[in-house]
Protein backbone atom coordinates (compact mmCIF):
# COMPACT_ATOMS: atom_id res chain seq x y z
CA UNK A 1 0.00 0.00 0.00
CA UNK A 2 2.86 2.56 0.97
CA UNK A 3 4.66 1.97 -2.59
CA UNK A 4 1.44 3.06 -4.52
CA UNK A 5 1.92 6.57 -2.51
CA UNK A 6 5.66 6.82 -2.50
CA UNK A 7 5.86 8.93 -6.04
CA UNK A 8 3.43 11.28 -4.78
CA UNK A 9 5.29 11.84 -1.15
CA UNK A 10 8.74 11.91 -2.87
CA UNK A 11 8.99 15.60 -2.75
CA UNK A 12 8.12 16.01 1.03
CA UNK A 13 10.98 16.21 3.41
CA UNK A 14 12.14 12.65 5.37
CA UNK A 15 11.16 13.89 8.17
CA UNK A 16 7.92 15.08 6.85
CA UNK A 17 7.04 11.70 4.79
CA UNK A 18 8.10 9.47 8.24
CA UNK A 19 5.39 11.59 9.27
CA UNK A 20 2.76 11.43 6.74
CA UNK A 21 3.73 7.41 6.48
CA UNK A 22 3.26 6.85 10.20
CA UNK A 23 -0.37 8.51 10.19
CA UNK A 24 -1.13 6.43 7.58
CA UNK A 25 -0.32 3.34 8.95
CA UNK A 26 -1.64 4.26 12.36
CA UNK A 27 -5.40 4.42 10.52
CA UNK A 28 -4.89 1.46 8.89
CA UNK A 29 -3.90 -0.17 11.92
CA UNK A 30 -7.29 0.36 13.44
CA UNK A 31 -9.26 0.84 9.96
CA UNK A 32 -11.69 -1.86 11.30
CA UNK A 33 -13.15 0.56 14.07
CA UNK A 34 -14.26 2.80 10.84
CA UNK A 35 -17.39 2.38 8.85
CA UNK A 36 -16.98 0.00 5.98
CA UNK A 37 -18.02 2.60 3.61
CA UNK A 38 -15.28 5.15 4.61
CA UNK A 39 -12.58 2.92 5.40
CA UNK A 40 -10.43 2.40 2.53
CA UNK A 41 -10.47 6.43 2.00
CA UNK A 42 -9.78 7.31 5.86
CA UNK A 43 -6.16 5.15 5.10
CA UNK A 44 -5.56 7.01 1.97
CA UNK A 45 -6.14 10.18 3.49
CA UNK A 46 -4.45 9.26 6.36
CA UNK A 47 -1.34 8.47 4.19
CA UNK A 48 -1.37 11.40 1.50
CA UNK A 49 -2.83 14.11 4.53
CA UNK A 50 0.63 15.93 4.01
CA UNK A 51 1.22 15.98 0.33
CA UNK A 52 0.53 19.25 -0.18
CA UNK A 53 3.51 20.41 1.24
CA UNK A 54 5.06 19.21 -1.62
CA UNK A 55 2.96 20.24 -3.91
CA UNK A 56 2.83 24.33 -3.08
CA UNK A 57 0.50 26.16 -5.24
CA UNK A 58 -1.32 28.35 -2.70
CA UNK A 59 0.69 27.58 0.07
CA UNK A 60 -2.09 26.53 2.39
CA UNK A 61 -1.09 22.46 2.43
CA UNK A 62 -4.44 21.11 3.29
CA UNK A 63 -5.78 22.87 0.42
CA UNK A 64 -2.99 22.17 -1.98
CA UNK A 65 -2.66 18.38 -1.45
CA UNK A 66 -6.79 18.12 -1.94
CA UNK A 67 -6.42 20.10 -4.99
CA UNK A 68 -3.57 17.73 -6.16
CA UNK A 69 -5.58 14.59 -5.29
CA UNK A 70 -8.53 15.81 -7.04
CA UNK A 71 -6.81 16.39 -10.44
CA UNK A 72 -5.32 12.69 -9.86
CA UNK A 73 -8.82 11.71 -9.56
CA UNK A 74 -8.78 10.86 -6.03
CA UNK A 75 -12.64 9.89 -4.50
CA UNK A 76 -14.45 12.72 -2.94
CA UNK A 77 -14.14 11.83 0.41
CA UNK A 78 -10.13 11.24 0.23
CA UNK A 79 -10.32 14.95 -1.26
CA UNK A 80 -12.54 16.18 1.55
CA UNK A 81 -10.52 14.40 4.46
CA UNK A 82 -7.12 16.16 3.26
CA UNK A 83 -8.70 19.52 2.52
CA UNK A 84 -9.97 20.08 6.27
CA UNK A 85 -7.92 17.76 8.63
CA UNK A 86 -6.25 18.61 11.97
CA UNK A 87 -8.70 22.04 12.15
CA UNK A 88 -7.53 23.82 8.86
CA UNK A 89 -10.47 25.51 8.63
CA UNK A 90 -9.24 27.64 11.86
CA UNK A 91 -5.77 27.81 10.22
CA UNK A 92 -7.49 29.08 7.12
CA UNK A 93 -9.03 31.83 8.94
CA UNK A 94 -6.08 33.05 10.82
CA UNK A 95 -4.28 33.06 7.51
CA UNK A 96 -7.25 35.41 6.06
CA UNK A 97 -7.66 32.91 3.34
CA UNK A 98 -11.24 32.99 1.99
CA UNK A 99 -13.53 29.98 3.38
CA UNK A 100 -14.43 29.48 -0.24
CA UNK A 101 -11.46 27.52 -0.73
CA UNK A 102 -12.58 25.08 1.35
CA UNK A 103 -16.23 24.87 -1.40
CA UNK A 104 -14.74 22.26 -3.98
CA UNK A 105 -14.08 19.74 -1.02
CA UNK A 106 -17.19 19.85 1.03
CA UNK A 107 -19.68 17.22 1.91
CA UNK A 108 -23.23 17.50 3.16
CA UNK A 109 -24.76 15.42 5.57
CA UNK A 110 -21.83 12.59 5.51
CA UNK A 111 -21.70 10.93 9.03
CA UNK A 112 -19.16 8.39 8.01
CA UNK A 113 -16.44 10.86 7.12
CA UNK A 114 -16.90 12.63 10.07
CA UNK A 115 -15.70 9.18 11.98
CA UNK A 116 -13.24 9.01 9.65
CA UNK A 117 -12.13 12.48 9.79
CA UNK A 118 -11.62 11.87 13.77
CA UNK A 119 -9.75 9.22 13.25
CA UNK A 120 -7.27 11.01 10.36
CA UNK A 121 -6.73 13.89 12.91
CA UNK A 122 -6.25 11.57 15.92
CA UNK A 123 -3.52 10.34 13.85
CA UNK A 124 -2.19 13.35 13.50
CA UNK A 125 -2.36 14.61 16.93
CA UNK A 126 -0.38 11.58 18.14
CA UNK A 127 2.50 11.31 15.69
CA UNK A 128 5.43 13.55 15.78
CA UNK A 129 6.66 15.65 13.28
CA UNK A 130 9.46 12.41 12.37
CA UNK A 131 6.83 10.08 12.86
CA UNK A 132 7.42 9.29 16.61
CA UNK A 133 4.60 8.46 18.63
CA UNK A 134 3.32 11.24 21.62
CA UNK A 135 0.03 12.26 23.07
CA UNK A 136 -1.54 15.20 22.01
CA UNK A 137 -0.15 16.88 24.94
CA UNK A 138 3.39 16.64 23.87
CA UNK A 139 1.89 17.09 20.31
CA UNK A 140 0.42 20.64 20.53
CA UNK A 141 3.63 21.26 23.03
CA UNK A 142 6.08 20.65 20.64
CA UNK A 143 4.06 22.47 18.08
CA UNK A 144 4.16 25.60 19.92
CA UNK A 145 7.86 25.19 20.77
CA UNK A 146 8.47 25.27 16.82
CA UNK A 147 6.23 28.43 16.27
CA UNK A 148 6.88 31.21 17.81
CA UNK A 149 3.77 33.16 19.77
CA UNK A 150 1.66 35.61 16.84
CA UNK A 151 2.81 33.35 14.39
CA UNK A 152 -0.05 32.00 12.35
CA UNK A 153 0.54 28.15 13.22
CA UNK A 154 0.97 29.12 16.58
CA UNK A 155 -2.21 31.39 16.89
CA UNK A 156 -4.14 28.51 14.87
CA UNK A 157 -3.30 25.65 17.33
CA UNK A 158 -4.63 27.83 20.66
CA UNK A 159 -7.81 28.52 18.70
CA UNK A 160 -8.28 25.43 17.29
CA UNK A 161 -7.10 23.27 20.67
CA UNK A 162 -10.21 22.14 21.89
CA UNK A 163 -11.24 21.12 18.17
CA UNK A 164 -8.50 19.05 17.71
CA UNK A 165 -8.80 17.13 21.61
CA UNK A 166 -12.21 16.53 20.95
CA UNK A 167 -11.66 14.78 18.04
CA UNK A 168 -8.73 12.77 19.58
CA UNK A 169 -11.40 11.81 22.29
CA UNK A 170 -14.34 10.93 19.74
CA UNK A 171 -11.48 8.58 18.24
CA UNK A 172 -9.60 6.96 20.78
CA UNK A 173 -13.57 6.77 22.43
CA UNK A 174 -14.61 4.21 19.54
CA UNK A 175 -11.29 2.51 19.68
FE1 LIG B 1 0.27 15.77 9.66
Amino acid sequence: MESAFSDLLAPLSSTRRAHTLEVGRKVRGVASRLPETVRDDAVTAAYLHDVGYGFPATGFHPIDGANLLSTRRFSAAVCNLVAFHSAAVIEAEVRGLDAQIFEPFALADAPDIDVASDFVWWADMTTGPTGETVTIDRRLAEIRERYEEGSVVRTAIDRSEPLLRAAVQRAEGSM
